[in-house]
């Protein structure tokens, strides 16, 4: 692709960001209907679905032959059928949305031919934009962003949502996880897989994991991560999908190794 389209993809990208963050700080302040999606913890808001139909209009207005991946699917058409693909998560973190109202992020990728080419993650309660695009870098607002510290396991700040995963007990991870918490510095969760993937590039974290994400989830955040230096595969260690489920880790690059060998001590995985 072109640098010229490239750029231009990136400038749309960054404003449906800031567009959708700004949609959503000014519905925060209104009521808003809540549903619950596959139960009381899988939270759905009015706000979700309108956000997302706002930056779907703004994509194809401006790319009417491009596909849409949105969690919230405002996209009729079928997103297999476009070379290039917006997977798009218009409010990652609803439930601290509802609750926090911070910590929840926009999350917009583009992939064109399934390669990664731009993603954007805004987090519109601070007014912080991570992005990056293939091959150019990735900044936090005008902030580039290089993982070059040597962080040892024992020294990482790890996050991960595998205690609260039912299939994790299932299968074990949350034990090896939990093997895994004594031995780094610390654990966090945030609760908005594209902004802790986006800390994870900014240094802030240094390291992810999560089972079973969806595409809209770790889109934008995997672009944002390796722009950054960092490494981002399935726990397995294989390439991450871009239009289905996976499960994510990601980190800053010189314990990679280390990280996998702990994730991959489960087969069922
Ligand atoms: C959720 C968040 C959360 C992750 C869940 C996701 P949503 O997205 O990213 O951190 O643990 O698996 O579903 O539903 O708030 O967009
Ligand atoms: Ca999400
Ligand atoms: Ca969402």
């Amino acid at each position: 692709m072109q640098t010229s389209s490239l750029t231009a993809l990136k400038e749309l990208a960054l404003q449906c960001a800031r567009s959708a963050g700004k949609l959503s700080l000014a519905r925060m302040k209104e009521p808003f209907t809540v549903e619950y999606k596959t139960s009381a913890s899988d939270l759905v808001t009015a706000v979700d679905k309108e956000v997302e139909k706002h930056v779907v209009d703004m994509i194809l207005q401006r790319y009417p032959d491009h596909g849409i991946l949105g969690e919230e699917s405002t996209f009729t058409g079928d997103p297999g059928k476009y070379e290039t693909l917006w997977v798009i998560d218009p409010i990652d973190g609803t439930t601290n949305f509802v609750h926090q109202q911070i910590n929840f992020s926009v999350s917009i990728a583009v992939y064109h031919k399934g390669e990664g080419l731009i993603g954007v993650v805004y987090d519109p309660s601070r007014d912080e934009i991570f992005h990056a695009v293939k091959g150019e870098g990735a900044y936090l607002n005008d902030q580039p962003l290089r993982l070059e510290r040597q962080v040892h396991l024992e020294e990482a700040l790890l996050c991960t949502s595998v205690f609260w995963n039912k299939r994790a007990e299932q299968i074990g991870i949350d034990q090896i996880v939990k093997k895994l918490a004594g031995k780094v510095r610390g654990m966090r969760l945030l609760g908005s897989a594209a902004l802790e993937l986006a800390y994870v590039a900014a240094g802030r974290l240094d390291g992810y994991v999560s089972l079973s994400l969806n595409a809209w989830d770790f889109g934008a955040g995997k672009i944002i991560v390796e722009e950054a230096g960092g490494r981002v595969t399935t726990m397995r260690g294989t390439p991450l999908p871009f239009d289905q489920k996976s499960s994510v880790m990601a980190c800053n690059p010189a314990f990679y190794e280390e990280l996998q060998h702990y994730l991959s001590m489960n087969e069922n995985m």
